[in-house]
């Protein structure tokens, strides 16, 4: 049976999430495959309650999940940083989800920003570090509030981390098995210690996957070709900033935040679902935003962390169905709610 951990987290996450469940009712009924929830509270309200984010002992609770279903990180009135460190970052980091998983897929009937590109040109997957870079939270402050003050901020690659990050984008891309092409972005002109070290590991795994093609490109490069030509791109991979950034411009190339899911994964433990967007304060409880992306989120849970491929394409192509039918990707300009379209994809199915 497969173990869910549900986050529904801050904002409209819950909202989101709800639709994500509905649909997962409905492809395990059509499978036949069976399935647990449970719910945890994590998130702004209970940290403004409470004054803890994570609980003792809550992440070892998490680790007997087969998976984790999170709707969203981020309240206005919980400083900037408590929550997405305390929660989201300490989750990855303590489940070594080292890579965050990003696919750029361009739905048909969806509105592309670029002119004259279409679903054959986006569609590509970013596999980003997820575990180390300027995201570890090293360096500090001296002399701070002086005219003296200093900060540092320390980007850290290991040997070990980028190996298995570029290994996984290596076994990806092959699966794939499409045009088998993986580009490393990452800024070897300036970034001379850190990103040398990516480019000697890259290449070197790459003699083990003679069957893929590499490219390089600057992490500044690569975000006017994702503009300019994203049908360049097959599989990218890259470190965690550059990660960061460069999923923003993939989801809004693909239609928006109400459609960009991603998963943190931890191939050989457990992986965390959550659609990119965010926890959308302004449009929480009104039944408007766009529940596509947590519902894609779960396809990537069905394909990752369950073995149910077969679920897994049932719920993207139900999601080809209901995004021709909206009018727009965006919250509130849908045409339909927040729970209609979770009905509408749960239909298709
Ligand atoms: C993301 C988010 C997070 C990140 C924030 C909320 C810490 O932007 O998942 O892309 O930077 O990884
Ligand atoms: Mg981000």
């Amino acid at each position: 049976m497969l173990k869910i951990a549900v986050l529904g987290g801050d904002g409209t996450g819950p909202e989101v999430v709800a639709e994500g469940l509905k649909v997962l009712e409905a492809v395990a009924k059509k499978n036949g495959f069976e399935y647990s929830l449970e719910r945890f509270d994590f998130g702004g309200e209970r940290y403004l309650k409470t004054g803890e984010v994570l609980p003792e002992g809550a992440v070892d609770r998490l680790r007997e999940f087969d998976a984790i279903y999170l709707g969203a990180v981020g309240h206005p009135d919980v400083a900037p940083g408590i929550l997405e460190k305390g929660l989201l970052l300490e989750l990855r980091f303590q489940l070594d989800q080292y890579i965050n998983l990003r696919p750029v897929k361009l739905y048909e009937g969806v509105d592309c920003p670029l002119k004259d590109k279409g679903p054959k040109d986006i569609d590509f997957v970013i596999v980003r570090e997820n575990t180390e870079d300027l995201y570890v939270g090293s360096g500090g402050f001296a002399h701070k509030n002086t005219d003296m003050e200093v900060a540092t901020q320390i980007m850290l690659a290991t040997h070990k981390g980028v190996d298995r990050c570029c290994r996984y984008a290596f076994e990806l891309t092959r699966k794939r098995g499409g045009r088998k092409k993986l580009t490393l972005v990452a800024k070897t002109n300036v970034l001379t210690f850190a990103h040398d070290l990516w480019w000697r590991v890259f290449n070197k795994v790459a003699e083990e996957y003679r069957d893929v093609t590499t490219d390089y490109n600057h992490v500044d490069a690569c975000c006017m070709w994702m503009v300019k030509n994203p049908e360049f791109y097959d599989v990218i991979v890259t470190p965690n900033m550059f990660g960061d950034i460069i999923t923003d411009l993939g989801a809004m190339i693909q239609g928006g935040m109400g459609i960009a899911a991603g998963g943190n994964i931890n191939p050989e433990g457990v992986s965390m679902y959550e659609p990119i967007g965010g926890s959308a304060p302004k449009y929480t409880g009104k039944n408007v935003i766009n529940p596509l992306a947590a519902i894609c989120s779960l396809a990537m849970l069905l394909r990752h962390s369950a073995g149910e491929e077969k679920a897994a394409d049932q719920v993207e192509a139900a999601v080809q169905k209901v995004v021709k039918k909206v009018k727009s990707l965006s919250a509130g300009k849908m045409g339909y709610s927040t729970t209609e379209v979770g009905d509408m994809v749960a239909a298709a199915i």
